[in-house]
């Protein structure tokens, strides 16, 4: 048997927000429904009781925004197609706005065991800037409820550098989240993404951005505080209490293998690259007949590299090698350099960044780039 991971996007939202570029959309439900068929098609196509399946999530979009019996329906095909093991990390993505007592009793019965909630602020000033549709109150009530009902792994997302988000402003969300018991926490910096109204009202003027210094001194403000209530940095954005840190997520950065289903999937296996189409048409006129990009052996070592010097994790030297990359011998001296300066460290046959220097890593992989 091979271990792969699923991740099957739900690329559907009640609204837009006014920073993402996600692919998602707002549709009808005729459009729900051809989606959901077409999904269970392309599962069906791939099916391979031979693999072992470790994690599913269930990303978007927005998961939550669909009737729930859509969402039980595609885990039973993952669950007749593929052998999903017994304590595989099931997670899913929801919106305070949807996620209802009916939605979470459904995901719990189907097998779904974490669930990670987009609450981005836990104020109502900053929430109304991006464009969100909820309140602090709703996205408080949100996690009680999926607490309640039974979800023993909850992840909040939390966005950083929101125009006119303070540091203490961010810290009470922190802070309010903390209260909820939650077990996983994502911390985004901002990006002003392309073709989003955020960025074209900062362009013309009418928001002002927090500064990009002022952002990272947040970071490293919040990064404290939350080592100091439990939560471990494990990776750049992503904070866990212990054993809560997200399998799904940790097998991207370690380069494992993963089957992407649906508008905008993407898979890795076996050292090849799928995309599936990115628009919503292609998709449904789509014969699941994708084109395969065989990673080069550079490429290879670079996504490793790049991927799993973002966790505290850091790199395998010997899995390195296997890749042709002798990086204590081809980069003796940068090495030395970085380990000296406390950039990074070497325990255990493993390269990592040293958490404290996680704001310099992309010049760190400079160094350390093949
Ligand atoms: C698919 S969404 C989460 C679920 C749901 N759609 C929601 O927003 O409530 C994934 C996360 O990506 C993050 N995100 C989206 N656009 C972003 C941007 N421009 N910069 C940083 N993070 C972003 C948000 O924190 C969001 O919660
Ligand atoms: S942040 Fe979430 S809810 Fe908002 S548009 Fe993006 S995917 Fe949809």
């Amino acid at each position: 048997m091979t271990d792969i991971m699923i991740y099957v996007h739900i690329p559907f939202c009640d609204s837009k927000c006014f920073y993402c570029n996600f692919s998602s959309f707002v549709c009808g439900e005729d459009i729900k429904r051809q989606y959901f068929e077409k999904l269970n098609q392309e599962i069906v196509k791939n099916t391979d009781k031979n693999l072992n399946v470790t994690s599913i999530y269930i990303g978007g979009g927005t998961p939550s925004c669909v009737d729930e019996r859509y969402i039980a329906k595609i885990i039973d095909a993952l669950k007749t197609n593929f052998s999903v093991s017994k304590d595989a990390e099931i997670s899913i993505e929801a919106n305070p706005c949807s996620l209802t007592n009916e939605k979470i009793k459904s995901y719990l019965k189907c097998g779904i065991n974490r669930i990670s909630i987009g609450v981005q602020s836990l104020d109502n000033k900053s929430l109304k800037t991006i464009g969100r549709k909820h309140s602090k109150n709703q996205a408080i009530y949100a996690i009680k409820l999926a607490k309640q009902i039974g979800f023993k792994n909850i992840n909040a997302d939390l966005l950083i550098g929101i125009p006119g988000q303070t540091y203490s402003k961010l810290k009470r969300s922190a802070k309010l989240l903390l209260r909820q018991n939650i077990t996983h926490l994502s911390a985004y910096m901002l990006i002003n993404e392309p073709n989003t109204l955020l960025t074209r009202l900062i362009e013309k003027g009418g928001i002002k951005t927090v500064s990009e210094d002022e952002c990272v001194t947040n970071y490293n403000k919040l990064t404290k505080y939350l080592n100091k209530h439990g939560f471990v940095r494990y990776e750049i954005s992503n904070f866990a209490k212990d054993n809560f840190e997200c399998k799904h997520n940790l097998g991207y950065w370690q380069l494992k293998n993963y089957l992407g289903f649906g508008v905008a999937a993407h898979s890795f296996f076996d050292g090849f690259r799928y995309e599936n189409p990115s628009s919503i048409n292609d998709y449904l006129k789509s014969n699941f007949e994708y084109t395969k990009n065989k990673l080069s052996e550079v490429e290879k070592i670079e996504e490793y590299l790049m991927l799993g010097l973002r966790t505290i994790y850091g790199v395998d030297i010997t899995n390195l090698k296997m890749l042709g990359y002798d990086i204590l011998k081809q980069k003796d001296k940068e090495i030395n350099f970085l380990l000296k300066s406390g950039f990074l460290q070497l325990n255990n046959n493993h390269i990592s960044v040293n958490s404290e220097h996680f704001g310099v890593l992309n010049q760190i992989l400079l160094k350390l780039l093949p």
